[in-house]
């Protein structure tokens, strides 16, 4: 396979997870850098790909600590593994957040006939302390978030007992690294 051949596949195997919810890639770790530098890395549901746009979403609650994070360092990192091809793609990217608009209605109209919709609606911010009588009351209004990563660089490893391969994406750049 060629560079150019593999960057259009990973797009593709993006784009499958998208779709599949059995798909390995669906649910990548998501990494940021915390307010005191440390890094924060947690599991995350890959909602949209495109290629066109070099962009992956996620939707999370505008509440949680992961949102602060991503708007004061930008900067994340996707981490991929799947063991039926025995691929990782580990997706340097800049996040925005966004809290309200077009993209955000679509997504909730379609949060909102799943059971994922409660955690949105949820009084209490992901994180905070429970407290029962709080927890009773739900919300009216959703904190449904989208985060959108425009992808920056991928870095792709193949593992395999016949010699492992890696390679970089980086714009237009494309090249083969030793694993
Ligand atoms: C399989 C799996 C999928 C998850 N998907 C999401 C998601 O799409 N969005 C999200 O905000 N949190 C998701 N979570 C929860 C996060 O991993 C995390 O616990 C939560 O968002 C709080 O993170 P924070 O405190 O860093 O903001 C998921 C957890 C698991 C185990």
């Amino acid at each position: 396979m060629d560079l150019a051949t593999l960057a259009n596949t990973i797009w593709s195997e993006l784009s499958r997870a998208q779709a599949d919810r059995e798909h390995p890639w669906r649910t990548p770790v998501l990494a940021s850098v915390d307010s005191e530098g440390l890094p924060q890395a947690r599991s995350v549901v890959l909602r949209k790909v495109c290629s066109d746009t070099q962009t992956l979403q996620i939707y999370t609650d505008s509440r949680s600590p992961k949102v602060k994070q991503l708007q004061t360092s930008a900067q994340i990192q996707l981490v991929f593994w799947s063991r039926s091809l025995n691929w990782q793609l580990r997706v340097s990217a800049q996040a925005k957040i966004s809290r309200r608009g077009p993209d955000v209605d679509a997504a909730w109209q379609q949060v909102k006939q799943s059971p994922a919709r409660q955690d949105y609606l949820s009084p209490l911010a992901p994180g905070d302390t429970l407290d029962t009588e709080l927890h009773k009351k739900p919300s009216n209004t959703h904190h449904l978030a989208i985060i959108s990563a425009t992808v920056t660089k991928m870095d792709w490893l193949s593992l395999s007992p016949a010699g492992h391969q890696r390679a970089e994406i980086s714009g237009n750049t494309l090249r083969w690294l030793s694993p």
